[in-house]
């Protein structure tokens, strides 16, 4: 494997981006390819043996560009299909993004901690492992809450629309209700409506600390591929950044442009990759 590989990173749909924008701060040597399954989005209610397919299968497509590791900007296909991703590519550095308890747990002050994800990721083992072992490890309460089409209002590029603002509304007050003072933003979609939950919170007169796992996501991924002797080092950087989706090519480039100011090449791919 050379150094020079691409790196593959993949969410349902564009909450992956922001992950990406970390991986690009802190890699940008890098050759970064995205795919955006939002042909198949959202995963967040979806079965997960139907994740774990479409996990395997955009592993595949990936690996046809030789990728040297995957990141898995998804928490919901993260619980689902990192273990099917590492048993059925053993040689691939795969990278997974879960919800940030432990971080949240070190930062709450009243010791109740909010926590939105998908129905999927919250249901997943995983999840219920990890919400257990770091409650009896810290004190902190958890407050599982499942924001069912949240994701799809942000794929729909509704950042701002009175429909997202309602169902934030929705789903954070009664957390805020419950005395919680921080929020695990558990799905890699929810960074892009940060300023409307933060607007529920001033609304009650109160503030709420966010928790967004891309930056550590970015960090882990750095560690790895230095330990495998896989990072790329050019001077000056001379990274590239290309994306494919299974959804609308222009829906993908917008996306880029607004939530990050980018421009890469896009490509449609079909829904069966192989
Ligand atoms: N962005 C995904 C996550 O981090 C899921 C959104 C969805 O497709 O439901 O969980």
């Amino acid at each position: 494997m050379s150094n020079a590989a691409p790196i593959g990173i993949f969410d349902s749909g564009i909450g992956g981006l922001s992950v990406l924008r970390h991986v690009r701060t802190l890699l940008p040597n890098e050759e970064l390819l995205y795919f955006a399954d939002s042909g198949f989005a959202p995963y967040g209610e979806k079965p997960e043996s139907v994740i774990v397919e479409r996990a395997l299968g955009i592993a595949a497509f990936l690996l046809r560009f030789n990728i040297k590791a995957m990141v898995v900007a998804c928490n919901t296909a993260t619980a689902a299909a990192i273990a099917a991703l590492r048993e059925r590519y053993p040689d691939l550095q795969v990278v997974g993004v879960e919800p940030g308890l432990k971080p949240a747990a070190a930062l709450t002050r009243s010791g109740v901690v909010g926590v939105l994800a998908t129905a999927g990721t919250l249901a997943s083992d995983k999840f219920q492992k990890l919400q257990q072992q770091t409650s009896a490890a810290t004190g902190v309460t958890f407050i599982a809450q499942a924001c069912n089409g949240l994701a799809d209002q942000i794929e729909k590029g509704e950042l701002q629309s009175r429909d997202t603002a309602a169902l934030v509304q929705r789903y954070v007050a009664p957390l805020l209700a419950q005395k919680a003072d921080t929020l695990v933003l558990g799905c890699t979609h929810y960074p892009f409506v940060e300023p409307l939950i933060t607007n529920v919170a001033e609304s009650v007169g109160g503030s709420v600390q966010l928790v967004d796992t891309g930056e550590p996501v970015a960090r882990q991924l750095e560690r790895l591929l230095n330990q495998h002797g896989l990072l790329r080092a050019d001077t000056p950087p001379q990274g590239t950044l290309s994306a494919y989706t299974t959804g609308s090519r222009t829906a993908l480039v917008t996306a880029f442009r607004v939530l990050l100011d980018l421009n890469p090449p896009v490509d449609e791919v079909v829904g069966q990759m192989d």
